[in-house]
Parts: structure tokens; sequence; C-alpha cells
């Protein structure tokens, strides 16, 4: 199933940071993501989801040129930048906060900043403008923070090399329901106030969709939803089929904090529902 597929087609050649076509990349010999293809316009962002295991966290990889692309293109600021290396990537604006945080236990947050520093907008002085927590924990080391301080950490240290594009995966996962709260704030403001788009592959359903424009949802490797994320938001029925939510035919909703689709249905800020603690 492919819905909505022709939403991004309408924009200009000059409008388009990112734009995937027939991507199929995997691991070694294993091939993951299948005939993958999506634009994303200057300044927008995109949320991308699906079960457990689908290929998201392979595609933002492949995006980064850390997994094998074994055909079609990746465009980036009008470039291909299929054979580029991961560093040539994040130099040409492309930033990535992994889900697995990659902290360095020995270097205080202070040294993060610093070691990840290139010329842009976003400074030190900035990024502790965001995180004022981070501001008070400088001199702290990766491996004294809590969990929500090394996702802020993490985010900070990719806004260091002045993204164009920021590539954020699962930043709420794993976080107390009063740490989702405020680290969610703070990636709301990044991108309502901020201005800084974002891929972001999130469980949370509801948060996730609010906070963009569109929405890509794979399934087993492939697209089953590429198009509006309001009108995804809106279509509880269409949100079961694609993420199971409400058929409990995901079998790993548990592990992966998905929320139950009445979830789309409460509170807009409640973004503590459906996560782990
Ligand atoms: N380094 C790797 N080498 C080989 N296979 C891998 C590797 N990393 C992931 N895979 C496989 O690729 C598939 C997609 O994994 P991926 O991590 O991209 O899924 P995901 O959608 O991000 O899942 P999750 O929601 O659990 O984070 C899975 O079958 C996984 O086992
Ligand atoms: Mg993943």
């Amino acid at each position: 199933m492919c819905v909505g597929s022709t939403w991004a087609t309408t924009m200009t050649s000059k409008q388009v940071l990112l734009h995937v076509e027939s991507l199929c990349a995997g691991y070694g010999d294993s091939v993951i993501l299948d005939d993958i293809g999506f634009s994303l316009a200057a300044g927008s962002s995109l949320a991308l989801m699906g079960r457990n295991g689908v290929g998201k966290s392979t595609l933002l990889r492949t995006l980064l040129g850390h997994a094998r692309q074994r055909s079609g293109v990746i465009q980036f600021n009008a470039r291909d930048i299929s054979a580029a290396t991961p560093y040539a990537r994040i130099w040409q604006g492309l930033g990535w906060v992994p889900q697995e945080r990659l902290m360095f236990p020995s270097l205080t947050v202070a040294e993060h900043l610093a070691i990840a520093d290139r010329k842009g907008a976003w400074t030190c002085e900035r990024v502790y403008g965001l995180f004022p927590r981070l501001r008070e924990r400088q001199r702290n080391l990766g491996g004294q923070l809590s969990g929500g301080e090394q996702q802020m950490l993490a985010i900070a240290r990719a806004l260091m090399t002045n993204p164009t594009l920021l590539l954020l995966d699962e930043p709420l996962e794993g976080l107390a329901p009063i740490v989702v709260k405020e680290v969610g704030e703070c990636i709301r403001r990044l991108v309502e106030d901020e201005g800084q788009a974002i891929i972001l592959v999130e469980q949370r359903v509801k948060f996730a969709l609010r906070l963009t424009e569109a929405a890509l949802v794979l399934d087993r490797g492939r697209v089953a939803y590429s198009g509006s994320s309001n009108d995804l938001l809106n279509d509880v029925q269409l949100l079961d089929d694609l993420i199971g939510l409400r058929s409990g035919s995901n079998p790993q909703r548990k592990r992966s904090g998905y929320a139950d689709a009445s979830e789309t249905r409460r509170e807009p800020d409640d973004m503590t529902t459906g996560g782990q603690s």
C-alpha cells in the first residue's frame, strides 16, 4: 500500500533539500530497504515511522553512509551523495542523533560540544540556551549524566555541526515520562521556534505527527505511506493498519512503547503516553 505518494511532487527542484529515489540498501548481502522514495522540502520536517525492525534506523544510516546502498539515488542539497563518505555527508549538512546516543563517558559535556563544533549559527551559547540543563552540567563527564541529559547532549552535539537537516532516531526512547516532556519540548522548540529541518523517528505517534508536515511509514523495508502528517494523524484506522496500534498486531508493541491508537485522540501536549519509564 502506498498512500498519498504524490504529495511531495509539487515541490520545485530548488525547494528540495533531500530527494531519495529507488533506494535499496542493507548490510553486507542482506537487503533491508527496497525501492524507497521520498522528498523533503528545505526547512520542513518528516516523521519516519513503522513497526520494530522495518528499517527506520537503517534508512537513517543509509542516508548517512553507514549502511550499504545497493542502488538508487540520494540527493542532498541538489548533490548526489550516494558515494560520499559519512564524514563528507556530515560536512555537507546532515546531522545525526543516533538511537544509541553514543556518548564518550570520559569526556565532559563541554568537550563533547567542542569536538563537534563547526562554524555556523549554532554555537555553544545558543545550544546551552536551548538546553539550560547542559549549561549546568558542562563540567560533568558523559558517564555521569542521566538518560535525559545524555539525550539532550546527543542532540546538542549534533547541532554543533550546524546541520541543514537533523536526523533524530527515537530521541525519547527509554526516558522517564517527566523527562520525555522536557526533551520533547526542546525538540518542539528546535523545529517550531528555530526552524530546524528534521527527520524524526519516534514511537510517540501523536507527538511526531503534530511536529512534522510529512510522514513516511515503512513496512518490511518498503514505503507503506508517504504523505501529510496531519492526514495520517486524523485517520485512526489508517494508523492502525500501518502501525498496528489498536489491533495489537504489533508483537513488539510493549518493547517499542508504541501508544494505543486512542493516544491520537487525547490532549495534544500529553507526550508521556505510551512511553517507557
Ligand atoms: N548492523 C546490522 N547488520 C545486519 N542487520 C541489521 C543491522 N542492523 C539492523 N539490522 C537488521 O535490519 C532490520 C531493520 O533494522 P532497523 O534497526 O533498521 O529497524 P528499526 O525500524 O529501526 O527498528 P526499531 O524500531 O526496533 O528501532 C532488522 O531485521 C535488523 O535485524
Ligand atoms: Mg531503530
